[in-house]
């Protein structure tokens, strides 16, 4: 399967694009596609589609579109989908860094749960429904 990885503004501001990268690619994880973007008011609401009643809503549409982000989809077909997903999560730590376990993308380089440096589906579904709103098919390459 494959699955969606954001670099959100604060990691894209704090030079972590390369960092962040390589914990993937160390772990093995193949690259399928990836851009750097300015994320559109309409693709920050679909992206956020299930969170439009929560108080930190307007925050969170704000933030992800104020400056660019990096995309990557991750093609993780060597594991099992749950597998895959677990993976990713456990990589990039807990959603509140200040939960998250030290090594983890959120426990090394975040403090705030509004500005959590990396965004990444949560299931099967949502990388299903996420990746189409970054990515064209003829953008991913398998090898
Ligand atoms: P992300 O993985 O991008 O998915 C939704 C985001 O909402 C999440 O990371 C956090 O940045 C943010 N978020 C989740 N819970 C809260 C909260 N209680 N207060 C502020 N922001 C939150």
């Amino acid at each position: 399967m494959k699955t969606l990885l954001l670099m959100k503004p604060w990691a894209v501001q704090k030079g972590l694009i390369g960092e962040i990268l390589s914990r993937f690619e160390r772990r093995g994880l193949k690259i399928a596609g990836l851009k750097i973007l300015d994320v559109s008011k309409e693709m920050a609401e679909d992206l956020y589609l299930i969170h439009r009643d929560k108080d930190f809503y307007d925050d969170l549409i704000e933030h992800i579109t104020s400056s660019p982000i990096v995309a990557v989809v991750l093609d993780t077909d060597v594991l099992e989908p749950d597998a895959a997903v677990a993976l990713v999560r456990k990589i990039i730590g807990a959603t509140d860094p200040a939960k998250a376990e030290m090594g983890t993308i959120r426990g090394d380089f975040g403090l705030r749960i509004d500005r959590n440096v990396v965004h990444a589906s949560d299931s099967t579904d949502s990388a299903k429904r996420e990746i189409p709103i970054f990515f064209k098919k003829e953008e991913m390459v398998t090898y």
